[in-house]
């Protein structure tokens, strides 16, 4: 076990005073909700390193044959999302008004280049956007998204343990993975398989709720002016919007039951 350090404070520990450092507004006192703005993404961008070291962590344990151990796994990952949802309710204290006294500083920064982000859409299995123009500018995060990439993600190890498990001898193909996942519902409700499947739909729906909430802040703050990333702004954002990371999950639904509305 590490030895504890004598005398060791809350702010040493927590490094307070270096992350105190961290907020450097562009434009105060011109513009007070910079810090606003600033604070959220720095948040954000905490908890998206949880996420990450957390899908790591359910990865392994499934990869193993471990389901029990990845499922509060989960849903810490939804809770955290669902966090980040209410985030938003804070940020939108600030009138478009006061956001357009510094927007025009973030040029062209942007959320589209954050890195965490898009390594935490990797590891649940999506495609992520295009993120090779990072490699012009921070090519040490383009080559951990390149790693990323090749590593087994969420949705690889649902396929591998769905095979392992017998239910399908290629569940890469859409239609067996379809049959596998509902003959997992017609398991009593407490079968560990359709127990994942419902924390894995979960994580999926939060991170789609996200979307949402990010896509209708965006529009009362700038409506449709474009992003300074470069995009349409709202119009690509709402292409986004369909972006499932389990979509047999959710087709599956439309074929359960014996009704045929
Ligand atoms: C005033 C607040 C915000 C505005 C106006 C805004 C606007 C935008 C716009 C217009 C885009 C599209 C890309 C571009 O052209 O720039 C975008 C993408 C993105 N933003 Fe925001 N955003 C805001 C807050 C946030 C916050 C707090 C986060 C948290 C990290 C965030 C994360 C992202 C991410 C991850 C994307 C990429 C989405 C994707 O490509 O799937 N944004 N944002």
């Amino acid at each position: 076990m590490t030895k504890p350090i004598p005398h060791l404070t809350y702010s040493q520990y927590l490094k307070v005073e270096e992350l105190l450092e961290l907020q450097a507004p562009l434009t105060t006192p011109s513009a007070p909700d910079e810090l606003l703005f600033i604070i959220t993404h720095q948040s954000y961008e905490l908890w998206f390193k949880l996420v990450i070291h957390e899908l790591d962590r359910v990865i392994q344990h499934l990869n193993n044959d471990r389901l029990f151990p990845a499922f509060h796994l989960l849903e810490r990952v939804s809770e955290v999302f669902k966090n980040l949802i209410h985030q938003l309710d804070i940020l939108e204290t600030m009138t478009p008004v006061a956001f357009n006294q510094f927007r025009s500083q973030l040029n062209p920064a942007s959320g589209f280049q954050s890195w965490q982000f898009r390594e935490l859409e990797l590891m649940a299995g999506g495609h992520t956007s295009d993120y090779s123009k990072l490699a012009a500018v921070e090519p040490e995060w383009y080559a951990r998204l390149k790693a990323r990439g090749d590593k087994p993600n969420l949705r690889t190890v649902f396929l591998s343990l769905i095979k392992k498990r017998g239910l399908a001898q290629h569940p890469e193909n859409r239609d067996e993975l379809l049959k596998a996942i509902l003959s997992i519902y017609e398991q009593p409700i407490q079968d560990e398989l359709q127990t994942l499947c419902e924390f894995l739909i979960r994580v999926d729906e939060q991170i789609i709720l996200w979307r949402f909430r990010h896509v209708q802040m965006v529009e009362r703050m700038i409506g449709m002016k474009h992003g300074t990333g470069g995009s349409l702004g709202v119009p690509y954002l709402e292409t986004t919007l369909k972006k499932k990371f389990f979509p047999e999950l959710w087709q599956a639904r439309t074929a359960m039951g014996t009704d045929s509305y």
